[in-house]
């Protein structure tokens, strides 16, 4: 179940030559399980034709408010059933158009007549774009209350390279159902760690762990699009930076370590899902360690790393809640409950780690809060983004 499931999605569609683009980006609506009516100018029509967008969404497109409707107000009913309006492309034009309230075809009177959240996808040339009068008009409709997604760069249609281009329809379909989710995390202010951190021996060798940063994302994800100020403290990972969250990159324990307290007083919620190393080489070598020939064992000197989640327990306020992760390979209640307390946290998400779906790498999780009061919660296998928004659910439940 997604945010769209069961949504009337209006997708509004201009002449620009991203106008391809909206047909995919109507195929992910429709697979969300969004109803999809749109609305075509008559020039996205010259790029692309009504019959895709008719055959996709199962329902008739409105360009023409005179001739195409089987009601003579169905651009007010459209409207008035909206949960949510698209705008991808939106050309200089449509955008002057709905700035000014100018209602002269069957996409801007609709667009009047709509109360729900609106997001505009701009898409032109750079030089277009930047225009003054351009930004104006987008500056008028942010301040209406309207949101804004601002195009991409790269290489454009016009073969200018620059800012101006369409995001893609996944990264759209993302925004829309961030604009939809219900803003329970608005104004709070959310510290999140996350991957692993890595030790160096050597300039090219160092001990980490099996950790991705899935879990840790996932979160940040789910905060940032519930209202969320998110900041992310991130080991090495393979996963793009979540849209909207501050990251901040970081190597080692110590460096995450003090990117974590540099940033905890203005923390609200602070969720601690890094696999921190617990130890690390005593003496790094400068230089490469060599292969000696007659020598089979290599020993490596370690000492502790400082215990990050400690630290911030003993800083935290009673203002602050703190969340800690517990991967445990056995003993998952017990040591998870001795963990919450020796860290003071406020609750424990505690997760066996080595199973195949469950843990590091997996994009699924199953996981088991406790709480400071006693309390826990079984949440059972799932999607990791959907474990995210269930942990944010209990800790918002929490902190009231
Ligand atoms: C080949 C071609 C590509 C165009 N691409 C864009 C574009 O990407 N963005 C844009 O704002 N206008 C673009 N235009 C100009 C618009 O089609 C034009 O301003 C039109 O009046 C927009 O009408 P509409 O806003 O009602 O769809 C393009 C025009 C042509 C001929």
């Amino acid at each position: 179940m997604t945010e769209l499931q069961n949504k009337n999605i209006l997708l509004g569609v201009t002449g620009g030559i991203a106008a391809y683009k909206a047909v995919e980006l109507l195929r992910l609506f429709k697979k969300a399980g969004a109803g999809v009516n749109v609305l075509m100018t008559d020039s996205a029509q010259k790029f692309v034709g009504k019959t895709t967008f008719e055959v996709l969404s199962e329902n008739p497109v409105l360009s023409d408010l005179f001739f195409d409707t089987e009601s003579s107000v169905k651009h007010i009913e459209l409207a008035t059933r909206a949960d949510a309006v698209i705008i991808a492309p939106a050309t200089a034009n449509t955008i002057a158009k709905l700035a000014h309230g100018i209602a002269d075809d069957a996409l801007s009177t609709t667009l009047l007549a709509v109360t729900c959240p609106v997001l505009i996808c701009p898409s032109m040339n750079t030089d277009m774009y930047q225009n003054i009068r351009v930004q104006r008009n987008l500056d008028i409709l942010e301040m209406d209350g309207w949101h804004i997604l601002d195009p991409d760069s790269g290489v454009l249609a016009c073969k200018t390279v620059g800012a101006g281009r369409l995001p893609d329809p996944w990264f759209i379909f993302d925004r829309v159902g961030a604009m939809l989710v219900k803003k329970d995390l608005k104004d709070k202010k959310i510290l999140i760690s996350a991957g692993p951190t890595v030790e160096p021996l050597d300039p090219v060798r160092f001990i980490s762990n099996h950790s991705s940063g899935k879990m840790g994302y996932a979160i940040a994800r789910a905060a940032e699009k519930r209202g969320g100020l998110v900041t992310l403290v991130s080991g090495p990972v393979n996963i793009d930076p979540p849209v909207g969250v501050e990251c901040i990159d970081v190597q080692t324990c110590e460096e995450m370590a003090m990117q974590m307290l540099a940033n905890l007083d203005q923390a609200d919620i602070i969720i601690k899902v890094a696999a921190v190393a617990d130890y690390k080489p005593i003496d790094p070598k400068t230089r490469k360690i060599k292969k000696k020939e007659n020598e089979n064992n290599l020993s490596i000197l370690l000492t502790n790393n400082p215990d990050i989640l400690e630290q911030i327990g003993k800083k935290k306020t009673s203002d602050q809640f703190l969340v800690g992760f517990a991967a445990e390979t056995d003993d998952l209640e017990k040591n998870a409950l001795l963990k919450m307390a020796k860290k003071n946290l406020d609750m424990i998400a505690a997760n066996i780690v080595g199973s195949s779906v469950s843990g590091f790498k997996t994009d699924t999780n199953k996981v088991k809060l406790f709480f400071k009061d006693g309390s826990s919660f079984d949440i059972p296998l799932m999607e990791k983004d959907k474990v995210a928004d269930i942990l944010i659910d209990h800790v918002i439940e929490k902190m009231e």
